[in-house]
């Protein structure tokens, strides 16, 4: 799946915003608090308002009083246009308001367009807990026929539709799109997390606070050793005194990660190593996976790191892209962007309270100096980001 557009609508700071044409990796720069974390916050609200209901994902950011947009009423509205792997395109769309004081989903649609002018069919179409269905998704593309709908009425009107119907198995194409947003990494990675011992277990993937990290390093040595041998290698071409890791399970039971100086006999284990080798470590094992996250969001991945490694850290989310994640990163940093395209870069604006986006190449005169050799970083830490009549 690959995402296209998103459209957001009173959420937080943004009243209006929507991020265009996006490419597999976007990298995302602004000032303090000009919306970086919010829009990552949107990726998890999804999920959130998916996986439990959007009542619960309201009230874990302070209720809709406090998400709303400053001055609205709401909705609140997520739009999301993505193509999905049949090379089909979509659009998601999710707006949520509240009714006597709970929040409820307003509309929820997911509609597919068919053909290039063909009218788009409404695969779901649910309004308050209440809605229909297409029955013959199968004949879905063919000419002359008509999409046929049942209605339904959900037991809540704070529960996805999709997550009502997808269990179903009618309802296969439902079912993938929610599945895909299930699968989405939103990290939060922190590194005292990451540093403790992990009960003995299994895990195929690092999770959103990276506290697995010994498991994931486990099983990607047992299974995938071609990837952990990758990982290594770079870890010690990278952090200087680091030629190996290892994933060791302990007497209690516990897995415990080892990291190997040359220089001495004893490996350290993970709690007593730097900062920034733990948060490598861990970003090689999240980026080396074999099987990608459809989508990928980190928030300053720089932070703790040696900055000149961050090219390569942005070629490694890029390469997680080309392999099926889509991946959105935020950053403060100059080497970080040094890395990115223009075409990948979306700069947030925020006047008079909200927040707008714009595309880095959009700009002619950042264009002509890119052309001309400049690096993204570089034209940004010389503040021509800024009123340079990006649209
Ligand atoms: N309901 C709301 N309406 C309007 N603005 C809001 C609302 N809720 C929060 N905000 C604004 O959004 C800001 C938070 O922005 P956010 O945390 O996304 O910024 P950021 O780009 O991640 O910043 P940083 O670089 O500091 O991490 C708050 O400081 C506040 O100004
Ligand atoms: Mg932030």
């Amino acid at each position: 799946m690959q995402i296209e557009s998103i459209e957001i609508n009173n959420y937080r700071l943004f009243r209006h915003a929507v991020l265009s044409d996006l490419p597999r990796m976007s990298v995302v720069v602004g000032a303090n608090g000009s919306g970086k974390s919010t829009l990552f916050d949107v990726f998890s609200f999804l999920k959130e308002s998916l996986t439990q209901n959007v009542a619960s994902a309201v009230a874990r950011r302070g209720g809709y009083r406090e998400l709303v947009s400053r001055g609205e009423t709401g909705p609140i509205e997520i739009v999301v246009k993505f193509r999905e792997s049949g090379g089909r395109l979509a659009t998601y769309q999710l707006a949520v308001a509240e009714d006597g004081g709970r929040p409820v989903v307003h509309r929820e649609v997911l509609k597919f367009r068919r053909g290039q002018f063909g009218q788009p069919w409404h695969f779901v179409d649910f309004s308050r807990g209440q809605g229909n269905v297409i029955t013959n998704e199968a004949a879905y593309g063919q000419a002359g026929v008509e999409a046929q709908r049942k209605e339904h009425v959900l037991d809540d009107p704070s529960v996805l539709a999709i997550k009502g119907l997808g269990q179903f198995k009618e309802f296969r194409v439902v079912a993938e799109f929610r599945s895909l947003i299930e699968n989405w990494h939103i990290s939060d990675f922190h590194i005292a997390d990451a540093r403790s011992s992990a009960e003995a277990g299994y895990a195929e993937h690092l999770s959103t606070y990276g506290d697995n990290v010994a498991q994931v390093a486990h099983y990607l040595y047992q299974n995938h050793r071609d990837r952990f041998d990758r990982v290594l290698e770079v870890m010690s071409e990278r952090v200087p005194g680091v030629n190996r890791v290892e994933a060791k399970p302990t007497e209690d039971g516990r897995l415990v990660l080892r990291f190997q100086d040359g220089s001495f006999k004893d490996p350290f284990i993970a709690r007593y190593v730097s900062d920034g080798t733990i948060k490598m470590f861990a970003y090689l094992i999240l980026l080396y996976d074999p099987k990608p996250h459809p989508l990928l969001a980190v928030e300053e991945p720089e932070n703790q790191l040696y900055p000149e490694l961050l090219v390569e850290l942005v070629e490694e989310f890029r390469d997680y892209a080309r392999r099926g994640g889509q991946v959105f990163v935020s950053t403060h940093s100059p080497d970080f962007l040094n890395g990115a395209r223009l075409d990948e870069i979306y700069w947030l604006v925020k006047a008079q309270g909200f927040t707008t986006v714009q595309r880095a190449s959009d700009s002619e005169l950042l264009r002509d100096l890119c052309a001309e050799g400049d690096l993204p970083g570089a034209l940004w830490k010389q503040g021509l980001f800024d009123g340079v009549g990006l649209r």
